[in-house]
């Protein structure tokens, strides 16, 4: 599957087998991570990856999923079976949300590429998870992707409406609404009108 294909079949997964990550696989997702681009080559991202079922126990409850399905977060048989936690290192650079954007993507594509699906969380306890994976005060959790093989298998649809909500639908598969190609795409100007 050659990369376009693979980021049109990607999709967030919230429902995982109860199957291990490998962790050489975890290994090249976070090395994945480390080359990809980085403003200014300042390289200010760190990661933590926790695979342990007893530290995966303790970082759970301090992230929130879905927030656009009313009550709904992952049963203890569907977690996520491991989770990479992009950090900023705040001394190399105060803030890199580009940065952080592209090294989960890439953590998201290598996992992908050997059937392993994902979750980005930006929903954090910060306190908690500060304390829970010992992170010093100078480094900042950005961003979480939880990993596992999926145990769903959601779809990308067209927009109706103005809606961006995905939602379940009869049988229970997640619908992930997407803005049209025509919608956002523009050729040369946005507008046909020149430029005053
Ligand atoms: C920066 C960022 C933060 C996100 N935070 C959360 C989150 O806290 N919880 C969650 O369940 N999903 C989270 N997501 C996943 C989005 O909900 C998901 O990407 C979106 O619904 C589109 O679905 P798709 O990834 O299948 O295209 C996040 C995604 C991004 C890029």
């Amino acid at each position: 599957m050659n990369v376009y294909e693979l980021i049109q079949k990607r999709r967030t997964i919230r429902r995982f087998e109860q199957k291990p990550v490998p962790k050489d696989l975890l290994e090249r997702c976070v090395n994945a991570a480390r080359i990809g681009p980085s403003g200014a080559n300042l390289q200010p991202l760190e990661y933590i990856v926790v695979s342990e079922p007893e530290q995966c126990q303790q970082v759970f409850p301090h992230t929130a999923w879905a927030g656009y399905l009313p009550d709904w977060s992952p049963s203890p048989e569907e977690r996520a079976m491991a989770y990479i936690f992009i950090l900023i290192n705040r001394e190399l650079r105060a803030n890199a949300p580009m940065d952080v954007g592209i090294a989960a993507e890439n953590i998201t594509l290598v996992a992908l590429a050997e059937g392993v699906g994902s979750c980005m969380v930006g929903s954090l306890d910060d306190d908690a998870l500060r304390k829970v994976l010992a992170v010093p005060q100078d480094c900042e959790i950005s961003l979480m992707v939880a990993l596992g093989y999926p145990a769903e298998q959601p779809q990308m649809v067209g927009m109706t409406g103005d809606s961006i909500k995905y939602y379940r639908d009869e049988d229970g598969t997640l619908k992930v609404p997407k803005r049209a190609l025509a919608d956002v795409l523009h050729w040369q100007r946005y507008t046909e009108d020149a430029a005053e």
